[in-house]
């Protein structure tokens, strides 16, 4: 099976409503949506509805940057799984590295997130990566595996289908300064072996692993010219809708 390359804009904790309605906007009107490619929003939960209402028949999908552990209940200023469907919602980012950082998200917090997502029908776009030090230090792989391992933990081969993986080297993060593109590559490569002991060969030929850290406009299309590359996760540049804009036509040629 093919697997259909992702090019997913991470908007963070960045803009204002006006901005984020003026992106949607702006992509709405100037991409044409094409079977080649899945293109993917993560605004701000504050935004989505907004969001919703401006891509709505665009073939654009929207997802939540973040949702709770818990499935409902008295969790003050926490949003659930449900309700991140209920608004339109088909995705969802678990363990990115600046929730594991900040929010001290650990292991078990990112694998009870997946569980939490997967109950509500919602597609995971699970981030991993390694620090600089873990870099340094050479253990990249082992860190990977940890991630991936914990973060499926009591996940049945049926629910990883819909996953997506996003490989997010904290180093390249806001740095300007990515990988090179087979540097990246060949830690997609681990992730799929990983997948193929974990799971079964045809779920890890099939799982699509995105690459994230410092894409831009101009180094796009090398990384999703890797074949192990199925795909970008985009911060920084996803904010300046010229710039997406050019992301969506650059990748291939
Ligand atoms: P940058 O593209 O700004 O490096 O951010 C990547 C990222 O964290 C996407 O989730």
């Amino acid at each position: 099976m093919k697997r259909i390359p992702i090019i997913a804009a991470n908007w963070k904790m960045q803009l204002t409503e006006a901005e984020s309605k003026h992106l949607a906007t702006f992509l709405k009107e100037n991409y044409q949506p094409s079977a080649d490619l899945e293109v993917l929003l993560f605004p701000s939960f504050l935004h989505i509805a907004s969001v919703r209402d401006i891509i709505a028949g665009s073939g654009i999908y929207l997802g939540g940057q973040n949702l709770s552990f818990a499935e409902k209940g008295a969790y003050t200023g926490e949003v659930a799984a449900f309700q991140l469907a209920d608004i339109g919602c088909t995705h969802v980012l678990v363990g990115h590295s600046e929730r594991r950082h900040y929010f001290h998200e650990d292991y078990e917090t990112v694998n009870q997130k997946v569980k939490a997502a997967i109950s509500s029908h919602l597609k995971v776009v699970l981030c991993i990566g390694e620090s600089a030090d873990e870099r340094k230090a050479g253990v990249t792989e082992m860190v990977i595996v940890d991630q991936l391992e914990s973060a499926f933990s009591g996940i049945d081969h049926d629910k990883l289908a819909s996953m997506v993986i996003a490989y997010e080297p904290i180093w390249a993060i806001g740095t300007g300064k990515p990988p090179k593109p087979e540097d990246a590559a060949h830690v997609h490569q681990i992730v799929r072996k990983t997948i193929r002991r974990l799971y079964a060969p045809e779920i890890a030929d099939n799982i699509r692993i995105l690459y994230g850290g410092s894409i831009d406009a101009k180094n796009i299309k090398a990384f999703m010219a890797q074949e192990e590359v199925d795909g970008v996760l985009v911060g920084g540049a996803s904010l300046d809708a010229k710039k997406f804009l050019q992301c969506l036509k650059n990748w291939k040629d």
